[in-house]
């Protein structure tokens, strides 16, 4: 049957989208109230920040967009340059929207373990090239990869290096931080998150500590260099970021990779969200700093939502057990 659509609906009556628009949708993300996990601790409010919600689908869309933006203004990205840089995903994906929005070729460089939905809405999706490193390497020999492919050709390339830019922990300094005084009224009297590149927890502690000089931060570390949390960093089996400076924060929380896999399932459960690794250790380690201070307002961030890697401990286990306990560093 041949059915011609009528003149005057032809004309889409839906605003359009333009890439300027979708790069707006970075920042500015909802912060959510922990009804029920923190229950044990009826003093303490827990808060996070739904990160998931910037195009791009994580907190890394935030540095990700200064990286570029700074890079351009300084004249170091120029047209006709590749975008290359190491990442788990969360950058590279961030990287690899705005690269396809701004018309620049962008090259990845990460462990070849890291988990195939994040590959493949780099690759397939954005159309950013792929360069795997090795598995039982983790960040670090995809920090080392780039640098080698950088060396060897210079001019062709812009590299953030996101561990090293302090464009990265500035994007957190000038939005998140402001975002999080402003959503809680200036009530918020810790902030947690967990270290990748160091980014999130720099920037937000410097600024939130100007707004109010006694919020008390703290980093979350997977509690054994063997971990399984995507997107975090155990500092003292890694090359540590230039930008992370520890001596700025209040302390570090320890996490064990069960500890987040089995919040995942309990934030599902109890809160109604379905998180990412990360987002579930930085409640476990929020609820153990609640049960330290037993009263404040705690802020926390979320950094992916549950949809590009399949949680699942017993399958992290089955492949530990059949490859002689050697498990692929978790990546950042
Ligand atoms: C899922 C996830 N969580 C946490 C982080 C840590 O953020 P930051 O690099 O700002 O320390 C990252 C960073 O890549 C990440 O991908």
């Amino acid at each position: 049957m041949n059915v011609s659509i009528p003149e005057e609906v032809q004309t889409p009556t839906c605003p359009l989208i333009t890439d300027e628009d979708v790069l707006k949708k970075i920042g500015n993300t909802p912060l959510l109230k922990m009804q029920h996990v923190g229950r044990n601790y009826p003093n303490v409010e827990i808060y996070a920040k739904a990160e998931w919600r910037n195009a791009g689908g994580s907190v890394k869309s935030r540095p990700a967009l200064q990286m570029i933006l700074d890079g351009e203004a300084s004249g170091r990205l120029t047209k006709g340059k590749t975008i290359l840089d190491s990442t788990s995903g969360n950058t590279g994906i961030a990287y690899a929207l705005i690269g396809k929005l701004k018309g620049y070729k962008v090259k990845l460089v990460m462990a070849a373990n890291v988990c195939k939905e994040r590959k493949g809405l780099m690759a397939d999706f954005y159309g950013a090239e792929i360069v795997q490193s090795s598995p039982f390497e983790g960040s670090d020999g995809a920090i080392r990869l780039a640098r080698e492919i950088y060396n060897k050709d210079p001019d062709q390339y812009f590299m953030p290096d996101q561990y090293n830019n302090d464009s990265n922990w500035k994007a957190h300094y000038n939005t998140t931080a402001c975002e999080i005084w402003e959503q809680t009224n200036g009530r918020v009297t810790h902030f947690v998150a967990g270290i990748g590149t160091g980014g999130t927890i720099m920037g937000n502690t410097r600024r939130l500590r100007e707004f109010n000089k006694n919020i008390l931060c703290y980093a979350l570390e997977p509690a054994e260099e063997l971990h399984g949390i995507e997107g975090l960093k155990h500092m003292a089996s890694s090359i540590v970021p230039g930008i992370y400076k520890e001596e700025e924060l209040d302390g570090k929380i320890s996490i064990a990779t069960e500890d987040a896999y089995t919040m995942v399932q309990t934030l599902e459960k109890e809160e109604g969200i379905l998180v990412g690794q990360s987002s579930a250790g930085a409640i476990v380690g929020a609820l153990e700093l609640a049960s330290r201070i037993k009263e404040g307002v705690i802020v926390t961030i979320f950094p992916d939502s549950c949809d590009r890697c399949y949680v699942n401990f017993g399958k992290f286990k089955e492949y530990a057990e059949t490859h002689g306990n050697k498990i692929p560093k978790a990546d950042s």
